[in-house]
């Protein structure tokens, strides 16, 4: 983390978890655990369902709720998906783009992850960028490119001053529901590479004020230590978002 530069965000991903009773009772729980640690931004990305219990019961809190991901076009024949305007219209802000999970099992392209990138930055939205390499890649060497090349691609076409709202979540797939995570080492090299591609991209300034955030396998144990890293600025966490006391226990470590 380097709060100086750019803020920390922690960040639960439900993933397909909580009926919106579940939401509403857990973020009840959370809520005086987590009150008054402004030192990061918390961040639920709940399944659509389940966004208005969540926000209700987020009311007053430092805590946001987010989707899970946005479809590109405004509206259409486009079965089973969700607009950043319909999002907007319901007061959600924030959403997953390009996790490594809609890539894997619904066909996500970085060409789709490019597109609903740029509408829900269009819509003025903040988008948490997933990408990340498979082990084959890590196996074979080209973690550093893979990663470099998602960036390009992913961001192609964003402007420096959309760049705002836009927040990297390197998540190395291999470490994702594994319980294998990163070393803080491995961890950071890959962050500072992206903080590295964007400097290319947008210029040292945009590179350093981006919050590029590590995800999987981040829990109450390892996560000192990730965040200890100067370019890892915080998580995005799935299994252990779903558990208060565990989720309680990495905001702390941002503090
Ligand atoms: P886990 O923390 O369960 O490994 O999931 C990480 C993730 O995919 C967050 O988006």
């Amino acid at each position: 983390m380097n709060p100086t530069k750019r803020r920390t965000v922690i960040a639960g991903n439900w993933k397909m978890n909580f009926t919106p009773d579940e939401a509403t009772a857990f973020i009840n729980e959370l809520k005086p655990m987590v009150a008054g640690k402004d030192n990061c931004d918390i961040i639920f990305c709940a399944p659509y369902v389940t966004i208005p219990a969540a926000m209700e019961a987020a009311k007053g809190s430092n805590i946001k709720i987010g989707a899970e991901n946005v479809h590109f076009e405004d509206h259409g024949a486009f079965t089973g998906e969700v607009s950043a305007k319909m999002l907007r219209a319901i007061g959600v802000d924030t959403v997953i783009v390009g996790h490594s999970e809609r890539r894997q099992y619904f066909g996500e392209t970085d060409e789709t992850v490019n597109k609903r990138t740029k509408a829900a930055l269009a819509a003025g939205m903040r988008v948490i960028l997933c990408m990340g390499e498979v082990k084959e890649q890590r196996v074979a060497g080209i973690t550093n490119e893979i990663c470099a090349m998602q960036i390009k691609l992913d961001l192609a076409g964003v402007s420096a001053e959309e760049m705002k709202n836009v927040i990297i979540a390197y998540e190395p797939v291999w470490a994702i529901g594994t319980g294998l995570t990163a070393t803080p080492e491995q961890a950071e090299e890959v962050c500072a590479l992206i903080r590295g591609v964007l400097a290319e991209l947008y210029g040292k300034e945009v590179a350093e004020a981006t919050t590029v955030q590590y995800g999987g396998s981040m829990n109450e144990k390892n996560c000192a230590e990730l965040l200890a890293k100067p370019d890892v600025d915080g998580g995005l966490i799935g299994g252990a978002s779903l558990v208060a006391a565990k989720f309680t226990a990495i905001v702390d470590a941002a503090q």
